[in-house]
């Protein structure tokens, strides 16, 4: 093993939520009703294709111009943004600052295999940026998750084989970009959800450097 690839939200710190008001917020305006089992849908999807999926909720998608997509996208984001203003270093979700640091200190690399755009500004609100080797840009994709380009992208960007990485998230659909890019998969969360992933773990606080590398030799061995 030689890179750990994080996604963001829901691994490195608690942003679903806000992700989710924010969007609930627009839609209202639109005049429609957001719930959590739709908000699931949207869960490690762009902001572009987020929208999309909104509108096509709302049999809308016929009717906005592409400026005025561009125009609630942007006004989510600003929406989003001050959710997010007050977060700081102690936002890092359980054990995340330590595992980090765990594993630049054994010399394994570390990759943002995020769909956020904002990203590095939320890594730098949380301390975490200079921890990281390289960080994808969501926007240079050509398709985002389940589709395995992202981690493909951040094993190239660290100089690795992608059977050399470890890939964590906490969305099915996100595990699912994880194993079509042939990396060893780690799941946080609910099993039956997540039950595609090498490894499913409940919370963030049991993730460790010895952990991780065991979950990575035992699927070298089986494969
Ligand atoms: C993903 C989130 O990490 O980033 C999605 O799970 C979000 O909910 C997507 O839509 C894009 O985020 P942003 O910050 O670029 O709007
Ligand atoms: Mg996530």
């Amino acid at each position: 093993m030689k890179a750990v690839l994080f996604d963001l939200d829901g691994i490195i710190t608690d942003t679903a939520g806000y992700h989710f008001l924010a969007w609930k917020s627009l839609a209202k305006k639109l005049g429609m009703e957001l719930d959590e089992e739709f908000n699931e849908q949207l869960k490690g999807v762009s902001r572009t294709d987020s929208l999309e999926l909104i509108l096509k909720r709302g049999q809308l998608e016929n009717t906005v111009t592409l400026a005025e997509k561009e125009r609630l996208a942007a006004s989510k984001n600003e929406v989003y943004n001050q959710m997010i203003k007050q977060m700081n270093a102690s936002d890092s979700l359980p054990g995340i600052e330590s595992l980090l640091i765990d594993l630049k200190t054994n010399h394994f690399l570390l990759g943002l295999a995020s769909a956020s755009q904002n990203g590095p500004a939320i890594l730098k609100k949380l301390g975490l940026y200079d921890l990281f080797d390289t960080i994808v840009n969501p926007a240079e994709l050509s398709a985002g998750k389940p589709d395995p380009e992202i981690f493909q992208k951040a094993a190239e960007q660290l100089g690795c084989s992608v059977s050399e990485c470890v890939g964590i998230e906490d969305a099915a659909a996100d595990v699912e970009s994880i194993n079509r890019a042939k990396m060893v998969s780690i799941a946080v969360g609910d099993k039956e959800v997540l039950h595609a992933a090498d490894k499913v773990i409940k919370t963030t606080n049991e993730l460790t450097v010895d952990l991780i590398k065991t979950i990575w030799t035992e699927c070298c061995e089986i494969n």
